[in-house]
């Protein structure tokens, strides 16, 4: 594997989707300064955040991180990861993973974030309607050329990654190293479509298959379902109202007394012991949040612990 975002020295992504537009650069490069300090490695972007948001197009995110990577010097020990494919088209439609978007879509990443190689390049969103063999091809001539380090799938189903992994094993093309998802300790009911298929759950074919996989790594995105483990201005989402989780909530409000620490805490720690392990990828828009979650990331869970959340986690 060219990169092993497990081998990092703090296990926890900063989501930076909203840096440069919902949240302000000032505040966000002080987000970034404290991750930097606090030992955090993993930068996680796209080349479309946060196109849906006021006065905005794509392509903020990356600009905030490249004016920060420029301005503090900090490139060394930053891990850039981005994604490719799920910007909108002039169509208002996604414009998807041919070899040609890759290939553009990547400089324009490059020239935003102001850095001559990206560490990871996910293709954000499964694309059935170009062959594999061509997203793969355009990403081995990106890393053969120097301007990417390491490839992902994101959004993507265990059956496809199965079938990119042969794929690239028989032609030897670069192989995904990771895969991100929606993942969290909550279960969303059975059969949820979240935001038209363009956004998947992490389920148990996918864990699975990480598991016995050498070298593909999970990373889960909205952790933190937003804040909703911790505050009541940010009630659970719909897809996760249903009485199991009522009883996994309860568990983790229980625990959480017990250890003098918060629920989402927990449910950050807790992805971090399973097996397979489950790097974070979450987002935060103050330094409390953010002390919040490095805390969590530092957490030892006994096996006890882990035994309660397991027994009645899912899969
Ligand atoms: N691959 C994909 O398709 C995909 C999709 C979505 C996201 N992502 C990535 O994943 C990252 C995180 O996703 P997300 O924002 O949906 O999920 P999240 O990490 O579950 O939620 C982040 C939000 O939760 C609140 N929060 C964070 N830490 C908190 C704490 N300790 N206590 C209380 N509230 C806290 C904040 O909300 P407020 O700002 O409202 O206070 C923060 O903005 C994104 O930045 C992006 O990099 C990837």
């Amino acid at each position: 594997m060219s990169f092993d975002p497990s081998a990092e020295p703090l296990p926890l992504a900063l989501g930076c989707m909203y840096f440069g537009s919902r949240l302000p650069r000032a505040e966000a490069f002080a987000l970034l300064d404290r991750f930097a300090d606090a030992g955090g490695t993993l930068l996680d972007t796209a080349d479309c955040y946060a196109f849906w948001e006021p006065g905005c197009g794509g392509g903020e995110s990356e600009s905030c991180i490249g004016e920060w990577l420029g301005s503090r010097g900090k490139r060394q020990a930053a891990r850039v990861c981005t994604k490719v494919g799920a910007m909108p088209g002039p169509d208002g439609v996604r414009e998807g993973l041919s070899g040609v978007t890759v290939s553009r879509a990547v400089e324009g990443s490059l020239r935003r974030l102001g850095v001559e190689r990206i560490d990871l390049c996910y293709a954000h969103v499964d694309d059935r309607e170009v062959p594999l063999q061509e997203t793969l091809s355009a990403f081995a001539r990106l890393i053969e050329e120097g301007k990417l380090r390491a490839v992902a799938c994101s959004n993507t189903s265990a059956g496809r990654i199965r079938e990119a992994l042969a794929l690239s094993a028989r032609e030897a093309l670069p192989a995904w190293c990771a895969v991100q998802q929606m993942y969290t300790y909550l279960q969303p009911l059975p059969g949820t479509v979240f935001l038209g298929g363009a956004q998947l759950f992490a389920d148990a074919g996918l864990l699975q298959l990480c598991r016995e996989t050498e070298g593909l790594r999970l990373l889960a995105y909205s952790p933190l379902l937003g804040g909703a483990y911790d505050r009541e201005d940010k009630p659970i989402p719909e897809p996760f109202l249903h009485p199991a989780n009522q009883q996994r909530l309860q568990l983790l409000q229980q625990l959480a007394r017990e250890r003098d620490c918060r629920p989402g805490q927990l449910v950050l720690a807790w992805m971090i012991h399973r097996s397979p392990s489950v790097i974070p990828v979450a987002g935060a828009s103050t330094s409390g949040q953010l002390e919040a979650n490095l805390a969590a990331a530092r957490m030892t869970l006994s096996p006890e612990e882990m035994r309660r959340l397991d027994a009645i986690s899912g899969p």
